[in-house]
């Protein structure tokens, strides 16, 4: 990588594209007012809820709630990194990216950059070693034991790691600094270090876009422990969050319907085998909302698989709970139970790609699972018990988006619970669902604070005519720095659009922040715009001046006032009861 490119820059490049054509070229986009809309690429839906505006530079989804600039929804649609992004945008408007080299610049990428390719090295060597290696007879006939082909070892890229303590360090020829960042070596308390992964099977662990991010490793003999071992958490391998094979199906299946989540490593290799090719797994921890939130940008629909056992049912419920957010409109997850004794490898050898996928069709519904599980606990005969389930299920449905799925969820509950409309409305939070898009309620009282942003944001060229600047200095008020920040950067840059500020605090707090007020609508006509944000901005100076007064007085009753504290105080004070008059 080059070196640094440089903030002004992203603000040239996002000032001369246009969102809607950057979009427009990807996903058809209808005009729509002043707006474009389209149905939303990043989840399945049937009426447009996704909508581009060219004036804020800024995409907005009502249904999932993404949103962003022309750099983020490429991260999003093309599953680029930001420097992709950027390279991307700069390369269709004939932009050559400048880089600052030797600056003291956020270097994160560049060390990541580094990580995978040290990761990749380790992947080569590994796999070399399951054909070459003086032991590797014995690796080999594991995988067969277990029935692998040769064929898909190759396409998930198993290895072997031999025996010995320092195989890495030399075979790779690469820094012990470097291998240890990786969480490929393990320091020794003398500070020393050894290969964490020994006479292991290796399984690479790739992200959605196929960067080898770290690796699981298992054991050939049955009585070793850990029987699995997984890479350290590093910057680039965060195990409550990646899944394994995701990669790999993405790369099998062309147009991805749904995606199944089995518990191991084996089992997503072994269905694969059989040609079950849309399954990933999670790396030994339970299913988290990240895991999910990951799926449904790739598919609709989403199977968990798990034991029959009374273990499976606890993660299944675990999964169903993480899984209450984020299931906005379109979004669907079925629950499929083994057999006990069983799981989705051995099953899958013992009746083959129909019987397994027969199994799938079968799974269970979110709703038949949600409320057999709920219902299983209490007497449905009786009131107690009817009430009982109510009482299980309202912190639970109250954790669904609002919407239509919520309201039959809760539609349903009443008819088990027969309850009556006014408890009805209660569970499902609104009183109808709306049809169509699902709006997110207006923000009730804003601070005159936010809502100033929100004006800068519909409008940045409103900071050009203000004279309030001096009010917000010293402004206790939470929302003042970044408001403050705001509009320094736009003076200083008058043509930056929404989505371009957004940019300035990519990553950032201040930066979702910002993007979940560009979201909400400003419900002020284009011409009222200037006239509300000078209110707004006086509204601010007068809370200004009340600081400064409060200020005063506090030190006044302490006798500790200058005489032309004094005297501000007076003036103030006089001020506000002309005012008041
Ligand atoms: P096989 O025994 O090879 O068939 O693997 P499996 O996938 O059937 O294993 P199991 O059901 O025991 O475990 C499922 C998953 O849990 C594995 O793929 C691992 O991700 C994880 N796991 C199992 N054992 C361990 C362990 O000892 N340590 C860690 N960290 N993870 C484990
Ligand atoms: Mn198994």
């Amino acid at each position: 990588m080059a070196g640094y490119i440089p903030p002004h820059f992203i603000d040239e490049l996002l000032t001369r594209v246009d969102i809607v054509d950057v979009i427009d070229g990807r996903v058809a986009l209808r005009k729509a007012g002043r707006e474009y809309t389209a149905c939303c690429p990043f989840h399945n839906e049937k009426t447009p809820s996704f909508t581009v505006s060219r004036e804020k530079q800024f995409y907005h989804c009502f249904g999932c709630g993404v949103h962003g600039s022309a750099i983020g929804f490429l991260m999003e649609y093309e599953h680029m990194d930001f420097v992709e992004a950027v390279e991307e945008l700069a390369g269709a408007i004939g932009l050559e990216v400048p880089r600052e080299t030797g600056s003291a610049a956020p270097s994160a990428d560049r060390g990541n950059q580094d990580l995978y390719e040290v990761l990749e090295k380790a992947v080569d060597y590994y796999r070399h070693q399951l054909r070459q290696h003086p032991q590797a007879g014995q690796a080999q006939d594991y995988l067969k034991g277990r029935g692998l082909s040769g064929e898909i070892a190759a396409d998930f890229e198993l290895g072997f790691a031999p025996p010995g303590w320092d195989n890495l360090t030399s075979a790779l020829g690469v820094k012990a600094e470097r291998l240890l960042a990786a969480g490929m070596l393990i320091r020794k308390d003398n500070g020393d270090h050894h290969d964490r992964f020994r006479e292991r099977i290796m399984f690479p662990i790739r992200d959605r876009r196929g960067r080898v991010i770290g690796f699981g490793g298992r054991v050939m003999a049955g009585d070793v422990k850990p029987k699995y071992l997984n890479s350290p958490e590093t910057p680039v391998f965060h195990k409550s969050s990646e899944l394994y094979g995701l990669y790999q199906a993405r790369k099998a299946v062309r147009k991805l319907e749904r995606l199944l989540v089995v518990e191991g490593y084996m089992d997503v290799v072994s269905l694969a085998q059989f040609g079950v090719r849309n399954v990933v797994a999670t790396l030994g921890t339970a299913t988290t909302a990240e895991h999910l939130q990951r799926l449904f940008r790739v598919v609709p629909q989403v199977v968990f698989c798990f034991d029959g056992d009374r273990a499976g049912r606890e993660a299944a419920w675990r999964a169903l709970e993480n899984a209450l957010p984020v299931l906005s409109e379109g979004r669907r997850i079925r629950f499929m139970f083994l057999p006990d004794g069983e799981d989705p490898d051995s099953l899958v050898r013992k009746e083959g790609q129909a019987g397994f996928e027969q199994r799938l069709e079968n799974a269970s519904p979110f709703s038949h699972y949600f409320f057999e599980a709920l219902s299983s606990r209490v007497d449905l005969g009786s009131i107690d018990g009817r009430a009982q389930l109510v009482e299980q299920a309202r912190p639970l449905l109250k954790k669904l988006p609002q919407g239509v799925f919520r309201h039959m969820m809760a539609t349903q509950l009443a008819e088990i619970a027969r309850l009556d409309a006014a408890a009805l409305a209660d569970l499902t939070g609104v009183p109808r669902p709306r049809t169509g898009s699902v709006r997110p309620a207006p923000v009730a009282g804003t601070s005159p604070v936010r809502r100033a942003i929100r004006l800068l944001l519909q409008r940045p060229q409103l900071a050009e005519g203000l004279t309030e600047l001096d009010a917000l200095r010293g402004l206790e008020l939470p929302g003042v720095p970044l408001l403050q920040a705001m509009i320094d950067l736009l003076r200083a840059h008058p043509h930056l659009s929404c989505g371009a500020i957004l940019e300035h605090w990519r990553g950032q707090d201040e930066g979702r922040h910002l993007a979940h007020l560009a979201r909400l609508p400003v419900d002020v006509p284009d011409e009222g715009l200037a006239v509300e944000f000078s209110d707004v901005m006086s509204h601010i100076a007068s809370l200004h001046d009340e600081q400064a007064v409060d200020r005063l007085l506090a030190k006044s009753r302490l006798g500790d006032l200058s005489d032309e504290e004094k005297h501000q105080l007076k003036q103030s004070l006089a001020a506000k009861s002309g005012s008041g008059a």
